[in-house]
């Protein structure tokens, strides 16, 4: 692979660019949640289970609103997170919703410098190892974060689905882990519109290195699991079929779109 560009910089700037337009838009109905909504969605919720009373470590969590959905369904709650106007707004959050979580601000391959404790679950969710170069490296930090037999619960979107270009038209990346994909976006996902442009660096990860990283970290797999919706209308052409469950028209709604995976450490 060629040399990894200050990748960590150039995100971070991204996320907190975008933070900005997330906090306002339709897309994270950050009001709803206000007002009680949880921001979970059934795929999590049916591989977390009863979370009461749990300790659950949620990486790359944005400004909180699914962290603190789960500190609202009783878990104790770490959310850590690249950007730091995500983490301020997330702990904004947490103090104007009286509720009780804490949250903290590091690139996730130096997470065990700011955080000595283990968890029950580690939990990660939606566009999450895409801005992650080694995948042997994320996974050595959710192993050495979860206690023995805790678990790792993961849903993110399918990795065959960022192999398209932008426009969902043709293919454009290699399924496989070949190279350093660095994009130019006018707008985010949540909000079209927005007026900004973001450089973010990124990395495609086949199923085979998602799941080999966490074997070979001594996290089991128990259930993998292959949607053929998302919960989330993040890409063009998308329609809602049924409620919360969307899929590309254009292609005949035939496409793997979410993965989950309920692993155990051993
Ligand atoms: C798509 S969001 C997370 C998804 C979450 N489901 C959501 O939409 O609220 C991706 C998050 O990863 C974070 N991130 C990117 N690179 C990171 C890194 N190296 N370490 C920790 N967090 C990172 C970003 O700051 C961003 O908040």
């Amino acid at each position: 692979m060629e040399k990894i560009v200050d990748y960590i910089s150039i995100n971070k700037v991204c996320w907190n660019t975008r933070t900005d337009h997330h906090i306002e838009s339709e897309f994270y109905q950050l009001d709803a949640f206000i007002k009680g909504a949880s921001s979970l969605n059934p795929i999590e919720l049916d591989l977390l289970g009863d979370i009461k009373g749990k300790k659950i470590l949620h990486l790359q969590c944005h400004f909180g609103m699914d962290t603190l959905s789960l500190a609202r369904l009783g878990a104790e709650v770490v959310g850590v997170d690249l950007s730091d106007k995500a983490i301020d707004k997330a702990k904004e959050l947490t103090n104007q919703l009286n509720l009780d979580a804490r949250f903290i601000c590091c690139d996730l391959y130096e997470l065990p410098q700011h955080l000595n404790e283990t968890f029950d679950i580690v939990f990660t969710s939606y566009g999450t190892i895409g801005w992650l170069p080694d995948l042997n490296k994320w996974a050595a930090v959710v192993s050495k974060m979860l206690k023995p037999n805790g678990r790792f619960i993961m849903a993110d979107f399918h990795p065959y689905v960022w192999m398209y270009d932008n426009d969902f038209k043709k293919i454009q990346y290699s399924y496989f882990n070949v190279e350093t994909i660095i994009e130019t976006e006018s707008g985010t996902y949540a909000d079209k519109e927005a007026p900004i442009e973001t450089q973010s660096i990124g990395w495609n990860h086949p199923i085979s290195e998602i799941l080999n990283s966490l074997v070979s970290n001594g996290v089991t797999i128990q259930k993998f699991n292959e949607y053929d919706y998302s919960p989330y209308n993040v890409f063009p052409g998308m329609e809602e079929f049924s409620k919360g469950q969307f899929k590309f028209t254009q292609f005949d709604r035939k496409l793997p779109l979410i993965y989950a995976i309920d692993g155990t450490k051993l």
